[in-house]
């Protein structure tokens, strides 16, 4: 089988082709990947330690269309910050949605299947807020309500959120136009090693990294209290299910799922923050900023009911196993992340 997947040297792209050529026998994973994301460098050699080639290609080159024959594309490929979506909204629609309608394009050629890593952040923004009023973020928010589907989309969902709902709807009209077999997982927040967090996104990985090198942090937004509350899921999670799902394509197809960590699987800032006190054994001052982003949330925790019924999986790594994983992560391969966070 060859897969190829696309955004192959990020953080998902990455551990996601690595876990596959493991575990499918005889295949042939390949990546397609402009390393244009801080990190991907890094990516790319231990993709290429484990003999899987990289396409060093924009995701709008035409070149892509003359790749050889794929049986299955994985879309791990986007500009995933959502405060892009203010600062280049150019790379967010060209990247995101306009890469989307390419790599159709080779699916449509090769008859390929096609896996979509959407996201949580197709919801609407201002019903989220709704969920947690404003004036309770000073207090704890415990989480309640898990969102899929039913959820509203809304706008605003960001331009980021727009060009992955957009994609969406784009894969299916390809689907029915040219009987293309999709998956669309809409992924939570995804963590663990090989993630290369900056402020507007892998907080996960970025809070360890300051806490284990002494530097500084903020609470943003909300009054900067640090009590927004996602749910958090190890990337060996996302491998696991992302695996199952291609063993069962050929009866598990067209249709999309919620998947992050879920209810057991979230936590605010200031947790996550205790949390990386305790496995760096250093403390240091995080600063407030008062100012609301106007993409941030104050909630989101995904509601896996779905994925659970037609795969009989769930995630299970917890929040304690994604820090340590990320804490020794960054520990062992302190030589090669110099410099990049
Ligand atoms: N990480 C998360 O928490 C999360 C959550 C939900 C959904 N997702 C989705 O999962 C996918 C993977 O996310 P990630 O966290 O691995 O992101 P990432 O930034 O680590 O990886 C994306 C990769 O795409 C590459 N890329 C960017 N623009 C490109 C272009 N124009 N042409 C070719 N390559 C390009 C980058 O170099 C990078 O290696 C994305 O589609 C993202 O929207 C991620």
């Amino acid at each position: 089988m060859n897969i190829l997947i696309t955004g192959g040297c990020g953080f998902v792209g990455s551990n996601l082709a690595i876990y596959l050529k493991k575990n499918i026998k005889n295949s042939k994973v390949f990546s397609l990947d402009n390393l244009s994301r801080n990190g991907s460098k890094v990516n790319k050699n231990r993709l290429e330690s484990n003999h899987i080639k990289n396409f060093n290609l924009d995701i709008n080159s035409k070149k892509i269309l003359s790749l050889k024959k794929f049986d299955f594309i994985i879309d791990c490929c986007a500009e995933p910050a959502i405060e892009e979506s203010i600062k280049n909204p150019n790379k967010v629609f060209n990247t995101n949605l306009i890469g989307t309608f390419n790599i159709l394009k080779k699916v449509q050629k090769d008859k390929a299947k096609i896996i979509f890593l959407s996201t949580s952040r197709v919801y609407s923004i201002s019903k989220l807020n709704k969920i947690a009023k404003k004036k309770n973020i000073k207090k704890r928010i415990v989480p309640k309500i898990k969102i899929d589907h039913s959820f509203s989309n809304d706008s605003p969902i960001s331009l980021y959120g727009f060009s992955k709902l957009a994609s969406e709807m784009l894969i299916k009209e390809y689907s029915y136009m040219y009987n293309i077999k999709y998956i669309i997982n809409r992924l939570g927040v995804i963590s663990g090693p090989w993630q290369f967090g900056k402020v507007d996104q892998g907080f996960a990985s970025l809070w360890v990294e300051r806490h284990m090198n002494k530097k500084k942090l903020s609470y943003k937004g909300y009054g900067g209290h640090g009590n927004q509350v996602r749910d958090l899921i190890h990337i060996d999670d996302v491998c696991e299910i992302i695996l199952k799902q291609i063993k069962k394509i050929n009866s598990t197809y067209n249709i999309s799922f919620d998947i992050g960590g879920g209810i057991n699987n979230s936590i605010n800032l200031k947790q996550l923050t205790k949390k990386c006190q305790i496995i760096t054994n250093n403390k240091i001052k995080i600063l407030k900023e008062r100012n609301t982003s106007m993409f941030d949330i104050p909630y989101f925790v995904s509601k896996n009911k779905k994925i659970k019924k037609f795969y009989k999986w769930s995630p299970k790594k917890n929040i304690d196993k994604i820090i340590s994983d990320i804490f020794y992560w960054l520990k062992k391969n302190r030589k090669i992340l110099k410099g990049y966070f």
